[in-house]
């Protein structure tokens, strides 16, 4: 049965901005973070503390973080990408409490977005996972490529569940499924789902994230929640993807997710009109429109 409520994991501050043509001010980052806990998001994805050269539109990482109260509201909680101890000092720097490090399911994709092989990235993430655990810091990973990757095409489910399996292992708490590309489909996801059951990481382990090139993302939501996920990652009017891969578009769009989530009765928290206008002032500060349907929809009510 479908559970009574869910988390929203929103990425748009993170995954829609970085992949951006326009570069969004450090001053409409810390407004579009508050805006999103105001329509109810209690988990927003903040920043990057990435390369500044490999992603330079979220160089700013530490004034934005700087300008959100971080201790001021403990129902909060604002996780950041971190890549390696470089990116784990300057976010335990700026006081964070949750990080993300992101690796990949396939080789090529592991070169393009991290400069490490799919073997050297594990050498990456083992000592920034345990020094933020002896921190005190909360550690989600990332696996990317899950459903298939624009240089090797189709991998398999047991490279995915592999790879995964390993990087939750090094002592994450949540483990994220990305569909980088937005190829999967619902069928694909409930195999793969399956996959990660029968490797002992079940659906309290995990998240998704699906990415809407297609326009699955929402049908693979609820193939998800029918297999037990609770955790969803989304992006604020569909913001788009990562920049290392090519062809990828945004993320499902985070109020076509709470407007289904309504329609079946499960709390998100989330007050879709609200977040919804919060979406349209930020496609008018990037110029161009949100492509999620549920924002075009209501904006022209
Ligand atoms: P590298 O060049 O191999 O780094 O990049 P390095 O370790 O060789 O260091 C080179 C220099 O960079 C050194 O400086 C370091 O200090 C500096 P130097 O000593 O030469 O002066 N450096 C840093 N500076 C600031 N912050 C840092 C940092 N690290 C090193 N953290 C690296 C390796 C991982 C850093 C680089 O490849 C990188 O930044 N990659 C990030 C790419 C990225 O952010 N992609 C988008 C996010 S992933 C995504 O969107 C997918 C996801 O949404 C899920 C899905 O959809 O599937 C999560
Ligand atoms: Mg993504």
């Amino acid at each position: 049965s479908l559970p009574d409520s869910v988390v929203i994991y929103e990425v748009g501050a993170r995954d829609g901005l970085q992949n951006e043509a326009i570069t969004v001010s450090t001053h409409d980052k810390i407004a579009f973070i508050r805006r999103l806990a105001e329509a109810g998001l209690t988990t927003i994805e903040a920043t990057s503390f990435v390369h500044p050269k490999w992603i330079p539109q979220l160089a700013d990482a530490e004034d934005v973080l700087a300008g959100l109260d971080l201790a001021g509201d403990p129902a909060l909680s604002l996780p950041v990408l971190v890549p390696n101890e470089r990116g784990l000092d300057r976010a335990l720097a700026a006081g964070v409490t949750r990080i993300a490090i992101f690796g990949s399911a396939t080789d090529t994709f592991a070169r393009k977005n991290l400069n490490r092989s799919l073997e050297d990235q594990f050498a990456m993430f083992e000592p920034t996972v345990a020094r933020a655990r002896a921190a005190g810091i909360d550690v989600r990973a990332y696996v990317s490529m899950c459903f298939g990757d624009p240089w090797e095409g189709d991998v398999p489910i047991a490279q995915v569940v592999e790879v995964g399996r390993r990087l939750f292992d090094l002592g994450a708490s949540q483990l994220s499924i990305g569909d980088t590309l937005g190829l999967a489909t619902p069928g694909r996801v409930h195999d793969l789902l399956g996959a990660f059951a029968a490797a002992g990481l079940g659906a309290d382990d995990l998240a998704v994230h699906f990415h809407d090139t297609y326009g699955q993302a929402l049908a693979n939501s609820y193939a998800a929640l029918e297999a037990g996920i609770r955790t969803f990652d989304a992006s604020a009017g569909g913001l788009r993807g990562c920049p290392y891969a090519p062809g990828a578009a945004g993320n499902l769009a985070t109020e076509d997710l709470v407007w289904m989530l309504d329609g079946l009765g499960i709390r998100s928290g989330v007050d879709v009109a609200a977040l919804a206008r919060t979406s349209t002032w930020m496609a008018a500060t990037l110029g161009r429109p949100s492509t999620s349907r549920v924002v075009q929809a209501l904006a022209a009510q």
